[in-house]
């Protein structure tokens, strides 16, 4: 049985703190699953680090369906939850009932992750009615980074924070079981977290949310050539990679590979 928004909502209620972690692939997704991840999210950051665009902008419903499937099959216990890609939500609530239905009848997904607070509350609300439990996300959307003019912390007036705490309840009221808080600063963070009923998820938010994302390439050290200041590096796997693939292709060229048969 997997992971189900319920148990999401009882790690809050019990004062579990949960991890949560970013993959888009099959062998990725069942190492994040061993390694204990109740919630794997394919964010359409896979755009920045799997794809090497600049945005997470040129990410596309075919390309999330796609990293989205195969991280459903690298798993059997963890909710999966799919990021839906600029614009795949902002036309029309029919619209984006339907692009958040295809996460869960096409690709097995258990829940969908989309941007902004009280402009898509009635999204949220449509989609959630229909039975797809919605993650909300605030603070910096990484899709408006036109918008923002840059990765930038948000809620730093009084105006800005008072606006983030209305996002947040308007996404609660609406039926968002979870909601991300990207790029705010701590004290907002404990704040929204204190008043939301539903868990608050961070990413560079500070320690008081009740979980915490990354994106895995950020921890492992893989390849991203900009890491966030709020990301820690837990592993060199850059490092790993080029040294076995140049021993491999030293090997190769000095006839040490492969052995004879
Ligand atoms: O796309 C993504 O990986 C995300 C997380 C950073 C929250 O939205």
């Amino acid at each position: 049985m997997r992971v189900t928004t319920r148990d999401v909502q009882r790690f809050k209620a019990q004062g579990e703190r949960f991890p949560m972690l970013t993959a888009y692939d099959f062998p990725t997704a069942r190492l994040v699953e061993e390694a204990g991840v109740p919630v794997i999210l394919v964010g359409d950051s896979l755009g920045m680090v799997v794809l090497g665009h600049a945005s997470t902008i040129p990410v596309t419903m075919e390309v999330m369906l796609h990293h989205t499937t195969a991280v459903v099959r690298g798993t059997e216990r963890a909710m999966v939850v799919a990021d839906m890609p600029f614009l795949s939500y902002n036309l029309s609530g029919e619209q984006a009932l339907g692009n958040a239905g295809r996460f869960l009848q096409e690709a097995g997904a258990q829940a969908v992750k989309l941007e902004g607070g009280v402009r898509v509350a009635e999204t949220v609300r449509r989609v959630t009615e229909a039975g797809v439990p919605v993650m909300g996300h605030i603070g910096l959307t990484p899709q408006a980074v036109n918008q923002f003019g840059g990765y930038r912390v948000q809620g730093k007036t009084e105006a800005e924070a008072l606006a983030l705490m209305d996002d947040a309840v308007a996404l609660q009221q609406a039926g968002a079981f979870c909601v991300v808080l990207e790029l705010v600063p701590d004290n907002l963070a404990k704040s929204v977290t204190e008043r939301l009923a539903v868990p608050t998820v961070g990413i560079g938010a500070g320690p008081h949310c009740d979980g915490q994302v990354q994106v895995i390439h950020d921890l492992l050290g893989f390849g991203a050539s900009y890491i966030p200041k709020h990301a820690r590096r837990y592993a060199d796997v850059a490092e790993v990679v080029r040294g076995a693939v140049s021993r491999y292709a030293g090997e190769v060229r000095e006839g040490r590979f492969p052995d004879e048969v």
